[in-house]
């Protein structure tokens, strides 16, 4: 049976963790959900892992809607979010509706949507007429160059109130989960208790409802220096799917991530 909204929430109100990793095919779309995965990510880290381009800015909706139905065509029972790419959400709420509906046309089941307080007409917008939101604040990658490079948010006292207020803004505005990437595992907490949907938590400790990584990262196949969130779960394992494995028993049990992958 196919993992839903509802599916994800019961899990979190039974203190289940539940898991995410991203994925941009089908063959990893049968192998991650074979392997226990709850949640498919199309990210549009496509643009770093897939393209090796050194941001995501260049990724199109054509991209987004081509990786979310080869993902689709490879799973039968996760639930599948996409991300709206830049500048395919940012103009108007109507402008996000166009080009959402495309993306869930594509086998989407919810999309993500970057951004604290300027989202949430959209937000508003996109839920009222259908379309499922997961909201992503903290190290927003497609502001890059606003934000000034790949670093730790919500860590002055000023940010990380602002980060709790556009949580729980982004909640009222319709979102049914969270992503916070980056920020201080601390905040992370509290903003996951201040909240009645599920948080999704890459860089951001261990206190949130679910975790996220980038697939080819946990895989070890990062090029360059690893960030400090990421654990290569290949290290240990003799297959892919051990890997995969692995990472869904130690997101389930609390010990991914440990203190060591936190801020
Ligand atoms: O694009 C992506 O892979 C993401 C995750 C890092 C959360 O948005």
């Amino acid at each position: 049976m196919r993992i839903t909204q509802t599916t994800l929430q019961k899990m979190v109100e039974n203190n289940e963790k539940f898991t995410v990793l991203t994925c941009y095919d089908a063959t990893f779309a049968t192998i991650l959900e074979n392997a226990g995965i709850d949640v498919l990510l199309v990210g549009d880290s496509l643009g770093n892992v897939l393209h090796g381009e050194n941001t995501t800015l260049s990724v199109t909706l054509n991209d987004m809607i081509y990786h979310t139905r080869c993902v689709a065509h490879g799973s039968r029972k996760a639930f599948i979010i996409t991300d709206m790419p830049f500048g395919s959400y940012q103009v108007s709420p109507e402008q996000a509706f166009e080009n959402a509906s495309k993306i869930l046309a594509a086998g989407a089941h919810m999309v993500k949507i970057e951004g604290g307080q300027i989202m949430a007409d959209t937000i508003q917008f996109l839920t009222q007429r259908g379309i499922p939101v997961c909201a992503h604040i903290g190290l927003t990658p497609q502001s890059i160059h606003q934000l000034g490079g790949y670093k730790l948010q919500g860590n002055s006292e000023k940010s990380a109130k602002q980060l709790l207020n556009d949580a729980k803004l982004l909640e009222k505005s319709g979102a049914s989960l969270l992503v916070m990437e980056v920020v201080p595992a601390k905040l992370a907490k509290k903003i996951t208790q201040a909240l009645s949907i599920p948080t999704i938590g890459i860089g951001a400790g261990a206190n949130c409802a679910a975790q996220v990584l980038v697939l080819h990262d946990m895989l070890g196949l990062i090029q360059g220096k690893k960030p400090r969130f990421v654990k290569d779960f290949m290290a240990d394992a003799k297959s892919i799917q051990e890997a995969i494995a692995n990472y869904v028993t130690a997101v389930k049990t609390g010990q991914f991530p440990g203190k060591e992958h936190e801020f």
